[in-house]
């Protein structure tokens, strides 16, 4: 038997940072929308203490298949909480969210992973069970079971839906390098002061009438600057995003992938050949979003 889930994408509509706790993670206010780019797990029962990762698809080739892996700590810790006898699995994953890009490739792996081990395994846990088991692997983790639209508070793991209508046609353009993410906080604590993490009004109440030319222009991170400090031509991406006629452009949570709304999938396109001609950018995603969380798929 093999069990196949999608998982999404994330970008950061809003990322407010805030002061540190005592294991040194930020405070956040953040308003995460998950996007129609997917990585797909498949994964097959194994014997016993059997446990294999395999990744295909772009950057596959630079990621870990080991006990570093946040995928393969999944999938240890579904087999620990539920008890499962003779538990062992093979995950395949097909990557096509950026590698180290600030939008939760890694994350999203994990939390699909949660949900095909306990399909796979026949230990139906509920999505709060496994949200719990989320919070254990990382702060994104939890927001990739639920998708659609959320505003995310503590570590960005406490979450509320979030009124949005709308469709939302981003394009993301992909740098060459990817950042790290606890190097660009480090960055943050660099430049500035912790800052308020309150939602800007004007952009919740754009979000929930589906204003998107409101909800472009109120785009916020509290990373970008020090994103940009690590790699300053991300400055140069994101203005010729805004000039192709994009109604917003931001850094996507850690960066470095630069995200840019627009309103029709026309629109989108034609900001992604504005930006694809650019040498800064390896390659260009057009998505929508919101949508769903993990899912098991036929
Ligand atoms: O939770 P996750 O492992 O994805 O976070 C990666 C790193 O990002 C953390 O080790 C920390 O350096 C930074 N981080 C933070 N505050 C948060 C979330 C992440 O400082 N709320």
């Amino acid at each position: 038997m093999t069990v196949r889930v999608k998982v999404p994408g994330k970008v950061n509509l809003a990322l407010r940072v805030g002061g540190t706790d005592e294991a040194g993670y930020h405070e956040l206010g953040t308003i995460f929308q998950a996007v129609s780019l997917y990585d797909e797990i498949a994964a097959e029962v194994r014997p016993e203490g059997e446990f294999r990762l395999a990744f295909q698809g772009e950057g596959a080739a630079f990621l870990p298949v080991d006990d570093t892996n946040l995928a393969m700590r999944a999938a240890k810790l579904v087999a620990a909480r539920f008890g499962v006898e003779d538990a062992g699995c093979a995950l395949t994953i097909r990557k096509r969210i950026p590698v180290a890009g600030g939008m939760a490739g890694g994350s999203a792996d994990a939390a699909g992973t949660l949900l095909a081990c306990s399909e796979l395994w026949g230990v139906g846990a509920s999505v709060e069970e496994l949200s719990e088991l989320a919070a254990q692997l990382g702060a994104d983790v939890p927001f990739l079971l639920y998708g659609g639209t959320v505003h995310g508070t503590g570590r960005g793991d406490v979450l509320e839906p979030l009124p949005a209508a709308g469709e939302y046609h981003w394009v993301f353009a992909l740098s060459h390098g990817g950042l790290s993410t606890p190097a660009v906080f480090r960055e943050f604590d660099r430049l500035y002061d912790p800052r308020p993490t309150e939602l800007p009004a004007p952009l919740v109440a754009a979000l929930a009438d589906g204003d998107l030319a409101v909800v472009g222009a109120n785009l916020i991170n509290d990373l970008e600057d020090a994103a940009i400090s690590l790699q300053p031509t991300l400055q140069h991406t994101l203005q010729l995003g805004r000039d192709a006629g994009a109604l917003g452009a931001v850094i996507s949570g850690s960066g470095p992938t630069c995200a840019f709304l627009t309103d029709s999938r026309d629109a989108a396109e034609e900001v992604g050949q504005a930006l694809a001609v650019f040498s800064g950018v390896r390659a260009v995603r057009v998505a929508t979003g919101p949508v769903a969380g993990a899912h098991v798929v036929d």
